[in-house]
């Protein structure tokens, strides 16, 4: 069973219709591979669900599955929360308190009584519903900060059940973690210790939530194990890895060697630099315009001949701190093309919309460079899927805050608050010879077609294995 606040479609209804739609984001990329094409050599499993919330109506989500809407890949098991509750869990407690403290966002993180109650609410019915579907020696994989209070509530009804859970997100240093009042910081750490194994995307992770739950609960640790209420509970890093295989196939494509024949076309005579993020406040996005428009100033012999594709994924829009972003990137976007646009050209391309996967594979195929500059990402999978599309050429320009700057020591690394750095990385990715775009590519591609993510998921699955037949010996 795996479970995550997003499901792979969400359900949308206009006027008498309804549509559906892939969901956007890391988690639901990775774990779809899962259950679209499942690695070779890892646990088999006669049956696999998904379990995740639906935040349309009930009524809704039942008439896409009676016309048929939904793709049948994936055997989907819907939790229902009510609207308020809803908001308040996934605006309030999820979105508003851990997910910009996790980041390293403590001025705007809120802390609010009511969105920690609700949290712990949705929760609840999480576990309510996978109790119902639970089989003896059935795997929980449960992913993710909105639902980290839900190892320690199914802990208490199946004492022996496998458990993993995976953070997608960094697990920020205990001096940004203690700022939590303490009901809900010791909450939130035993609840993940109802887990039997505590994934993580990086060693820096794995050591602040040690750090964290020593301090916090007094917990006696050993290596990576934490001895908690006579149990042995592992903690590990296994960096999220994407499905190279699409990517490279994608190559293939027609569809997509279509569009990006066309966009080629269009930019003949300019190189193409490409970024595509969620709008988030994480993503670094102004900072990165800043850096893109200090390129054009101090580089002006590059005017006409180059083109940003900006493309921004709606996100949370319900969220204050997310919809005055919007309206500030805008005002950026407008600004920088009213200064140096021309009769013939404009510099910056902006589209503020999600992209079918064929139009993805087709920005990434045709950019020369792609700009991924997070303030802080848990890892970001943009960066991977950029290197693993790259045919014979391609600059990936990364920020030194990912996750994935730890594994892409060939990419341009940049601090993204540093205009100059940003400037000076463009130029360096713009000059770069073809032979040395190669070889970095080729080196960061090997990589990244070993630790795949069905690599990701069987080391996940397997390590879990394993540490249930240990537990199970020392009883
Ligand atoms: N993506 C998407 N819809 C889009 C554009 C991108 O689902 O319109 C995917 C993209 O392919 C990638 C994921 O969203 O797999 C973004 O993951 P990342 O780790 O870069 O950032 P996150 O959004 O999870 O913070
Ligand atoms: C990040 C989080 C995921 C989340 C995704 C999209 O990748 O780690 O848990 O699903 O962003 O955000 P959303 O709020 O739309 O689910």
């Amino acid at each position: 069973m795996v479970v995550s606040n997003r499901l792979p479609y969400a359900v949308e209804r206009n006027g008498a219709d309804i549509t559906v739609r892939q969901s956007s984001g890391g988690l639901v990329s990775a774990v779809k591979s899962y259950f679209e094409k499942p690695g070779a050599g890892g646990p088999q499993f006669e049956q696999k669900i998904w379990v995740g919330s639906v935040d349309t109506s009930r009524e809704d989500w039942q008439e896409a599955v009676e016309r048929g809407a939904l793709p049948a890949d994936t055997v989907i098991e819907p939790v229902f929360p009510d609207r308020e509750t809803y908001d308040q869990y996934y605006n309030g407690f999820a979105n508003g308190t851990i997910w910009p403290l996790f980041h390293y966002f403590p001025s705007i993180t809120q802390f609010r009584k009511e969105h920690f109650t609700a949290y712990e609410k949705v929760n609840a019915l999480f576990a309510e519903r996978i109790l119902e579907l639970y089989q003896p020696g059935d795997v929980i994989w449960v992913h993710d900060y909105q639902l980290m209070l839900l190892p320690q509530m199914l802990r208490e009804h199946l004492p022996d059940a496998s458990i993993g859970f995976f953070l997608h997100i960094p697990f920020p240093s205990y001096e940004l973690f203690r700022l939590l009042p303490t009901p809900w910081k010791g909450a939130l750490l035993r609840g993940l210790l109802g887990a039997d194994l505590l994934g993580f995307h990086t060693y820096d992770y794995v050591q602040h939530f040690l750090q964290s739950a020593k301090m916090i609960l007094k917990v006696e640790t050993q290596f990576n194990n934490i001895q908690y209420e006579s149990r042995m509970i592992r903690t590990d890093l296994f960096p999220i890895g994407i499905d190279y295989q699409k990517f490279r196939d994608a190559l293939l494509n027609d569809l997509a060697a279509r569009i990006s024949t066309s966009l080629e076309q269009k930019f003949m005579g300019q190189k193409i630099i490409f970024s595509v993020d969620r709008l988030d406040y994480t993503k670094g996005l102004s900072y990165r315009l800043e850096g893109f428009q200090a390129f054009l100033e101090k580089y002006p012999q590059w005017r006409e001949k180059v083109v940003f594709i900006f493309n921004i994924v709606p996100s949370r829009a319900e969220i204050r701190s997310y919809a005055d972003m919007r309206h500030r990137i805008e005002q950026q976007v407008s600004k920088i093309n009213g200064k140096f646009s021309s009769l013939h050209w404009q510099p910056l391309i902006y589209r503020y919309n999600h992209l079918d996967f064929e139009e993805l594979c087709a920005l990434y195929q045709s950019a020369d460079a792609a700009l991924i500059t997070p303030l802080r990402d848990g890892m970001n999978l943009v960066a991977k899927e950029y290197v693993a599309s790259c045919l014979d050429k391609g600059v990936l320009i990364l920020s030194e805050l990912t996750g994935a700057a730890s594994e892409m020591g060939e990419a341009v690394l940049v601090n993204p608050t540093d205009a100059e750095e940003v400037a000076e990385a463009i130029h360096t990715a713009l000059t770069m010879p073809l032979t040395e775009q190669r070889n970095r590519l080729s080196l960061m591609q090997r990589r990244l077609a070993h630790y795949d993510v069905h690599h990701w998921i069987n080391d996940f699955l397997e390590s879990l294995g394993t540490l249930k037949t240990v537990q199970e010996k020392e009883q």
